[in-house]
């Protein structure tokens, strides 16, 4: 299930619209700087938020339409924040006759979210990729730009236990932080 609808609400809230016009600003007098500034955006927040859209679109001086249809039409745009820990599954082509689909269902399974989706509590985000460039190790899930070599169902839900017992140590520790 997606994240998308609340806390979403809430964090287009707080847009930092003058670190938008610092964006902007670094490529005036640019042509054709759409994608770059997008990319930059994507980088500073994570993800292109809707309200940002208009934004930029009035600031560039081009239609909403125009932007929303660069940011849907290029796969490395998300329209939604990504999870803490963003699962990402390798589905070139040895990958993919390694078992990758097999992995994907996995992850579905244990986390309730199809690919793009991001689990209710913003911890998990499962994405379907294109190559990553290490093939001999296929098939790879990336996480945290770590990748996970030769993995199968069973690994990759041992994967999400792990990050799982990780988060509820940060919080553990965090927590006996706060009442210090
Ligand atoms: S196909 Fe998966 S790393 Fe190349």
């Amino acid at each position: 299930m997606t994240s998308g609808c609340a806390c979403q609400a809430a964090e287009e809230k707080d847009i930092p619209y003058a670190q938008l016009d610092e964006v902007i600003a670094r490529y005036k007098g640019e042509a054709a700087v759409i994608i770059t500034i997008l990319q930059d955006v994507q980088e500073l927040l994570g993800y292109i938020p809707k309200q940002s859209i208009a934004y930029l679109a009035e600031k560039l001086h081009v239609s909403p339409a125009k932007i929303y249809g660069i940011v849907t039409f290029y796969a490395q745009f998300r329209l939604a924040p990504i999870g803490k820990y963003n699962l990402m599954v390798c589905e070139g082509t040895a990958c993919h006759v390694n078992g990758a689909k097999a992995l994907t269902r996995a992850i579905s399974e244990e986390l309730n979210i199809a690919g793009g989706e991001t689990t209710g509590d913003g911890l998990f985000t499962m994405e379907r990729v294109a190559c990553v460039g290490c093939c001999s190790l296929a098939p790879v899930v990336v996480v945290d730009g770590e990748a996970h070599a030769n993995m199968t169902p069973a690994r990759v839900r041992q994967l999400i236990g792990q990050l799982r017992e990780k988060e509820q140590h940060s919080q553990g520790v965090q927590a006996a932080k706060e009442v210090q």
